[in-house]
């Protein structure tokens, strides 16, 4: 029986995960998305045209691949319906999408208490403000409704009673409130839009296994940003690391196969919280532009510094990484001198102790190598052998240091500029 794969985020997400899915999807029969929502920008670039995509796992651009939005995603419809929309325009078909009937289903009310919540916050996360946190509350707290739920039209009245509940704490905070009988009427259409994609998945994907067909798992988010993993308070409302893949899409765990860590040369990060090797400077900036390094989904400039192992070695960790995928080589390889962070430094000692606990980073102090830069053009190289001896240098030693093979060499933005061990 074939082994499902997954691809995962190291760090604090946009590691360019999409490049590798990518790759991986056009020989896969099954791509599926486990966790989150449309707070996740996975953009790929084929053919010189640039896809972002939200919730819709980008294996739909093969024909052959059916793509699955797990039990772990939460949908906004309206945002579902308009990526089916998109892509349909850009010409290709989107009759390979089913979607869990387990998933939730994100309101406007949970955008609005998305938002609400965030203004009352005295130390901002920094959301997407796309609903996430609030709607895996609903699933928690059992009062939320699911795409099956939705399909078959059987939510009408969880849904008054849910929006009557959270109209009363908008009042409170005078936050402007929900009209139940327009929310059900344009879900009763989406519902309508939406029937003839919603299954169980659980089983499809079975089946799928038992006909020995190759799935890929497409992790959304990071490590980073886990809700339990993660540095929380700032993190998303899921489990994006290898647990979310599991229970995300009813896989177990004896059939997953390999587990691709993805990173960049460098980091990034989005929204607020601690970030050790954050070069909050001119490299910061450099990085940046360099890198395009703005949000898919909410165009913010991120936060940008030097590659952390420290951190890289939690990930390979807490989720089994068996490689890496390390993106951006060129765009790292644009600057004279790199920097790597080989470990932390606390009351005069160096380890490799990595600790999401906000005081315990705020004692620490990165440790660095320095490596040189200026790799050139390598987007056209095939093999990592043929990289120049400053770029093997660097990518040599974040393997020993981690002790987990690059499996994928991200050479430049478009679908071929990739080297593949
Ligand atoms: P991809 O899949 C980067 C961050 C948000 C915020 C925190 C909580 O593109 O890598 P949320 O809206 O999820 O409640 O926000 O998590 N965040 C991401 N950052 N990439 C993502 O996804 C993210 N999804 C959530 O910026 O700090
Ligand atoms: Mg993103």
């Amino acid at each position: 029986m074939n082994k499902v794969n997954v691809v995962l985020g190291s760090f604090y997400g946009d590691e360019g995960k999409g490049k590798i899915i990518d790759y991986l999807s056009q020989e896969s029969d099954v791509s599926v998305r486990c966790t989150g929502g449309n707070n996740a920008g996975h953009s790929i670039e084929i053919d010189g045209k640039k896809f972002a995509f939200h919730l819709i796992p980008s294996g739909i651009l093969n024909k052959n691949t059916v793509a699955v939005i797990g039990n772990g995603v939460v949908v906004d419809p309206k945002v579902l319906i308009e990526e089916m929309e998109n892509i349909k325009e850009n010409g290709y078909s989107v009759e390979n999408l089913k979607i869990s009937d387990k998933a939730h289903v994100i309101f406007p009310y949970h955008v609005e208490m998305d938002k609400l919540q965030e203004e009352l916050r005295e130390n901002k996360i920094g959301t997407t403000s796309r609903g996430i946190g609030p709607v895996y509350c609903d699933k928690y707290e059992r009062c939320g409704i699911r795409m099956g739920d939705l399909v078959n039209k059987k939510f009408e009245k969880q849904l008054r009673k849910n929006i009557e509940n959270k109209n009363k704490i908008f009042e409170v905070y005078g936050h402007k409130t929900i009209n139940a009988d327009e929310v059900v009427e344009q879900y009763n259409q989406y519902a309508d839009t939406l029937r003839k994609y919603v299954v169980d998945t659980v089983d499809l994907l079975h089946n799928a296994l038992e006909e020995d067909k190759k799935i890929l798992c497409e992790g959304a988010q990071a490590t980073l940003l886990d809700i339990d993993f993660g540095s929380y308070p700032y993190v998303t409302s899921s489990s994006p690391s290898i647990g979310g893949i599991c229970t995300g899409t009813g896989i177990g765990a004896k059939y997953i196969g390999e587990v691709y860590g993805v990173l960049k040369a460098y980091s990034s990060k989005v929204g607020e919280g601690p970030y050790l090797t954050e070069q909050d400077n001119e490299i910061g900036n450099t990085i940046r532009e360099l890198g395009h390094e703005y949000g898919t989904t909410t165009k913010r400039p991120r936060r940008c510094g030097w590659l952390d192992l420290v951190a890289l070695r939690y990930a390979v960790m807490v989720n089994g990484i068996t490689g890496l995928a390390i993106n951006h080589v060129d765009t790292i390889g644009k600057l004279d001198k790199i920097k790597l962070c080989v470990g932390y430094k606390k009351d005069g000692k160096v380890s490799m102790q990595f600790s999401t606990d906000i005081d315990y980073i705020s004692e620490c102090e990165p440790v660095y190598e320095e490596f040189e830069g200026n790799f050139g053009d390598i987007s056209n190289i095939k093999n990592r052998e043929d990289l120049p001896e400053n770029a093997k240098k660097y990518l040599n030693r974040i393997e020993e240091i981690v002790k987990v093979p690059i499996k994928f060499i991200g050479t430049g933005a478009g679908r071929d500029s990739m080297i593949v061990d």
